[in-house]
C-alpha cells in the first residue's frame, strides 16, 4: 500500500466536512479525497439496507482513486454500515462511533451520558451498545433531533429557532441529569455554542470528529501507512466530489474548512 496515497472521507452530504476539517487539523501531512452524498441525504431518516448499499457504492467509488483508509465521516452510516464494509474492505475502514464513545465513557463522573443524533442512529441503539461493552453499569440517554440538519444546512447556526428548537430536544436529557452529551451527528459540533449554553458549563460536550481524527492518525502509525511525501498544494491535496449541488457544496466547505475550497466535482455515484 502506497503511504502516499490518500485518505477517503464521506458523508451523506457537508457535515462531514468537521470531520475532514479535524483531520486536516491533526494530520496536515495528509492528502483527502472527500465525497458528500448531497444527490440522497439525509441518511438520518433512511433504512438500514439503503445506508448500507450507498456506503457500499461509495466506496467503491473511492478505491478507484485508490485511497488507503477510509473514514466513515457520517454518524448515521457508521451506525448502519461500518461491520459489514469493514469485513467486505482490504483496507482500514473507521466510523465515528467508537471514538465518540470511548471518549464520553473516560469522561463521564457519574456514569449518565446523553448522546443526540439523527433517527437512525439513535434508533440503531449502537452507541448505548458500544459504551456499556466499555463500562456495563453506565447509563446511556438517546434523543433524536431530526430538525438540526435542516437548521444547520439552513445557516441557522444561532438563531432563536434553533434555540427554541433545541431547548425542547434538551429538556428530557436535562432532566436525566447527563453530565456528558455526545454530539452523534456530523452536523451538530456547528450547533456546539447553543448546545453549551443550553447543558450549561458542567456537563462535558463530545465531538466525535475530533477523537475520530485522533483515532486515524494512531491507526496510520500503527500500520506504518502515514504519509512522507513533500508538501503539496491545498488543491493537490484535498479533493472534493458529490453526488450533487456541487457549487452549493463549495461554498459551504469554504464556509467551514481553514482554506478556500476552488472546486467540487459531480460524479454519478449510483454508477458504481
Ligand atoms: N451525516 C449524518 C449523520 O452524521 C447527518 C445528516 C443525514 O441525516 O444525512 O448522521
Amino acid at each position: 500500500m502506497d503511504k502516499n496515497a490518500p485518505v477517503g472521507v464521506f458523508d451523506s452530504g457537508v457535515g462531514g466536512l468537521t470531520v475532514a476539517r479535524e483531520i486536516m487539523r491533526q494530520l496536515p501531512g495528509e492528502r483527502i479525497i472527500y465525497f458528500g452524498d448531497t444527490a440522497r441525504l439525509p441518511y438520518g431518516s433512511k433504512s438500514r439496507d439503503t445506508v448500507i448499499r450507498y456506503s457500499r457504492q461509495i466506496i467503491r467509488f473511492l478505491r478507484t482513486r485508490d485511497v488507503k483508509a477510509i473514514v466513515i465521516a457520517c454518524n448515521t452510516a457508521s451506525s448502519y454500515a461500518l461491520e459489514t464494509v469493514q469485513a467486505e474492505a482490504d483496507i482500514p475502514v473507521i466510523g465515528v462511533i467508537n471514538a465518540g464513545a470511548r471518549t464520553a465513557v473516560c469522561a463521564t463522573r457519574n456514569g449518565k451520558i446523553g448522546v443526540i443524533g439523527t433517527e437512525g442512529t439513535i434508533g440503531s441503539g449502537i452507541y448505548t451498545e458500544v459504551m456499556r461493552g466499555m463500562r456495563p453499569d453506565i447509563k446511556v440517554y438517546g434523543k433524536s433531533c431530526p430538525l438540526f440538519v435542516p437548521l444547520v444546512e439552513e445557516g441557522l447556526l444561532h438563531d432563536s429557532v434553533t434555540d427554541e428548537i433545541a431547548s425542547r430536544y434538551l429538556s428530557e436529557l436535562k432532566g436525566k441529569y447527563i453530565d456528558t452529551l455526545v454530539l452523534g451527528c456530523t452536523h451538530y459540533p456547528l450547533l456546539r455554542s447553543t448546545l453549551r449554553r443550553l447543558m450549561g458549563e458542567e456537563v462535558t460536550l463530545v465531538n466525535p470528529a475530533y477523537e475520530t481524527a485522533l483515532e486515524l492518525k494512531k491507526l496510520l502509525e500503527q500500520k506504518n501507512l502515514s504519509r512522507q511525501g513533500a508538501c503539496l498544494l491545498e488543491e493537490e491535496k484535498y479533493q472534493f466530489f458529490v453526488s450533487d449541488l456541487a457549487e452549493k457544496f463549495t461554498s459551504f466547505a469554504t464556509a467551514i474548512l481553514p482554506g478556500q475550497v476552488k472546486e467540487t466535482k459531480k460524479i454519478a455515484i449510483e454508477e458504481y
